[in-house]
This record gives structure tokens, sequence and C-alpha cells, in this order.
């Protein structure tokens, strides 16, 4: 039999640990049992590490969240209706469910909820390395419970799902089963294959916003592109838009993103603006909706629509400075930087690039009341001024305020 306490005292911080030994002696004292559950189960077999503690509770979870808030002075959020509670200690978030049993109404649907078992629990999970658990009551604290083989497909790498409608049930969990896969090294078991493929047109009976989740979840990946590039192969991908596709140029664009944003990630909106390239302003506008996009993604996406087509007007070694600024400035960077990634014209890369990392920058040494003092009037020629000593500075007419100075006397005695 499994003993898990080595690995679990190994990959929690002992505070941490404490808790869950607390824990399950609270739930002693009330006659419940306690689990551990879910991924994080999964990840002690494959060491890694996580912030997010889910645990089941045969009994009641709002009583334990209640008690172990309590005595380590945390505080909770309860969810009264499912009787879950959230509590964050140590920056990690745990998450206390009563252990349940679900029923879909409907495809897509959102379950419907009925108090159950552990057994219950594990079930309605979505696939077999996700529906581990490890008891934490104390006297049998770190037992494996493993009804459903997960550890021997842990072992196999092997995506599985547990019944053969749980697609259909909810067809986010084909996006989970290629995520998984792709993070992992993995392969989908071969009657979950079938099952993928059978039912993945159930994915259009998904809300915008649970499958905007379940993109914003890949995007969120260390390697993006490898479940991006799988959903692309199994069709999945199209689901989210017809046109969208992703090939092997597109990974290596998601490879250049994060090199230029190391040892930070790129943002989730670049990879976004990366991965839908290419697409028409149309086609851009169906994904925003499909998604249900928040209003500045969208733009981002847009936006780069329309820097697209004037990347022409870009390829050009002789632009001034002052011309790159004034043509990229109005977009967001992000835009921009997936613009310069993209874009297979040398001279515009360049110049996106000086643009990204120097000219937006760019501000004139004088300020407003300089520019009073010298004698401009008050009202809109500040402002113009103001550009236009921008300009100077970026194409080099301006290196110091001495010269701003001079050219705003100069601008003066012309007027
Ligand atoms: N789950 C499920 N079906 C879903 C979503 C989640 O069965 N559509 C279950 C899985 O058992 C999963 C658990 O709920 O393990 C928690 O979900 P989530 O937090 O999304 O995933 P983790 O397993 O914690 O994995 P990770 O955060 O590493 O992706």
């Amino acid at each position: 039999m499994d003993n898990l306490t080595r690995k679990l005292k190994g990959s929690l911080p002992s505070t941490i640990f404490d808790i869950l030994i607390e824990a399950g002696e609270l739930c002693d004292r009330n006659g419940f049992k306690l689990f551990m559950v879910g991924g994080r189960v999964r990840d002690l077999f494959l060491g890694r590490a996580g912030m997010d503690i889910d645990l089941v509770v045969e009994g009641n979870a709002l009583v334990l969240a209640e008690e172990l808030a309590k005595l380590r002075g945390a505080s909770f959020t309860p969810h009264h209706r499912f009787k879950t509670a959230a509590l964050e200690t140590e920056g990690y978030n745990l998450d206390i469910a009563t252990a349940r049993r679900e029923s879909y109404p409907h495809p897509g649907a959102l379950p419907v909820i009925e108090l159950g078992s552990l057994d219950d629990d594990l079930k309605r999970r979505d696939f077999s390395i996700n529906a581990m658990a490890v008891s934490l009551n104390n006297h049998d604290f770190g037992r494996l419970i493993d009804p459903l083989k997960g550890r021997l497909d842990l072992n196999h790498g092997l995506i599985r799902i547990l019944h053969p409608g749980s697609f259909k049930d909810d067809a986010t969990r084909i996006f989970r089963a290629v995520r998984y896969e792709q993070r992992f090294g993995f392969s989908m078991e071969a009657e979950t294959m079938n099952a993928l493929v059978r039912h993945k047109n159930y994915l259009a009976s998904i809300s915008p916003d649970r499958l905007r989740y379940e993109v914003e979840c890949i995007l969120n990946e260390k390697y993006p592109e490898k479940a991006l590039k799988r959903a692309g192969s199994l069709s999945v991908l199209s689901h989210l838009h017809p046109s969208l596709q992703f090939s092997a140029r597109k990974s290596s664009w998601f490879k250049q993103a994060r090199e230029m944003f190391y040892p930070q990630r790129p943002p989730a909106d670049l990879y976004l603006a990366l991965a839908c390239y290419g697409l028409r302003q149309s086609e851009s506008s169906l994904l925003e909706k499909r998604l249900n996009l928040p209003g500045a993604t969208s733009r981002i996406l847009a936006d780069a629509v329309a820097l697209q087509q004037k990347i022409k007007e870009l390829s050009d070694n002789c632009l001034e400075s002052s011309e790159i600024y004034n043509r990229l400035i109005n977009y967001d960077p992000v835009t921009v930087t997936a613009c310069m990634i993209a874009s297979d014209q040398p001279a515009a890369k360049k110049n996106m690039d000086c643009f990204l990392r120097i000219l937006r920058y760019v501000k004139p040494a004088l300020s407003g009341d300089d520019l009073k003092n010298l004698g401009v009037p008050h009202g809109p020629q500040i402002g113009q001024m103001l550009d236009r000593l921008k300009s100077a500075r970026l194409d080099g007419h301006a290196v110091t305020r001495q010269d701003e100075a001079n050219l705003v006397k100069n601008w003066l005695g012309k007027s």
C-alpha cells in the first residue's frame, strides 16, 4: 500500500504540512473523513509543485473551514449552496469541498450537484490521473486512494477519461485533455482519443466564458504552443474559429516572445495575438464573440489586424524616427510586439523593434511650464509645440534642453 506522507512532507512548506495534519485532526474530532484530491495528488507523483490544494470532506466542509480558519487566524470564504469554502494561508489556496456527486442535465450544462461520498467525488472527475486521493485523517494519514487506477495511467503516461460520455457531458475537458497531454508529454489513451474525435462537436455547447477560461489556461502553460499545435492537429482549435490554425511558424513566434520577455512570462494577450495572427477583421471579431474576450484583449486583436495591413508602410529603412513613432504610438505595445515578431519584412521588424525599445519612451526635456516661460501663449499651442519638440528629439534635431529652447525661440520668432 502506498503511503505518501514522505512525498507530501517533501513537497510542502512545513507550515502547510502542519495545517493538513491539523485539518485531519479536526475532521477526526468531528467524525468526518478528509482527503487531498485532484491535481495536487497527481503532482506529488510527478514531483511538481503548486500553490493550490484541493481537499474533499466526507462530512461538512464549511465546519472544517471555519474551525481551521479559527485555529490558524486565517480568513475563509464560504459558499453555502455547495458546502465549499476557500481558505488562503501562507500563499497557498486551500479549496475545501464537501464530497459530491454530479450529473449533467444536458451536454455543456453546468452539473447538478448532490452530496455524496469520496468515491462519487472521484468518479465525477475528468481524467484518471486527476482522480486520486490521499487520506489526511490521523489514523491513515498519507494513504493513497486510487479506485480509478490513476497511478497506473501516470506511470504509462496516459490521459484517460472515466466514462465514455465524459467529453459529451463537459466538452471543456477536450481542451483540458490536450493541455495535460502536452504539459506532461503524455498520450491520449485509445478510447479517450476515440471519444474526443466522436464528441468534439459538443464544444459548440460550451458557453463563451467557459471556453475562454480554457484558452486562458492554455495560454498560461509554460509552453502554450504545444497544446495549441495539438489542438490544431485534432481540429479542436477550429471550434474557436474555423480559420484558426496553428503552424510550426507560430510555434517559433511563441518561443521568440518568451526570449524577449525572459525572465518574465510574455503577457497572455501577446500569445493570443500571435496565435490569431493572419485572421481577418471579421474572423477576429467572431472569435472575440465566441470567447467573450474582455475589451482590452479584443482591441489588441483588432489592432493587430489593422497594423498587419500597414506593415508595408513600415517596411522602409529610410523612415525618420518621428514617422515610425507616429505610425505606431496609437497601438497597444502588445499589438506592436505581436506584429514585430510575426512580420516577415526585415525593415518593418527593425522599425517596430526600435519603437518598442527606444522611441516610445522619448519625451522632450522641456515641460509645458518651461514653454510658457519661454513665451509660448497658453492654449493649444503648448501641446503642439511639445509634439514638435518630441519629433525634433526623435529625429536628432534636439539633443539637449538648450537645443529644445533654441528651437522654441526659433519657432516663436517665425510665427
Ligand atoms: N475537474 C474536472 N472537470 C473539469 C474541471 C476540473 O473533473 N472540467 C476536476 C479535476 O479532478 C481536477 C480538479 O477538478 O483535478 C481541479 O481542477 P483544476 O484546478 O482546474 O485542475 P488541477 O487538477 O488542479 O490541475 P492544474 O491546475 O495543474 O491544471
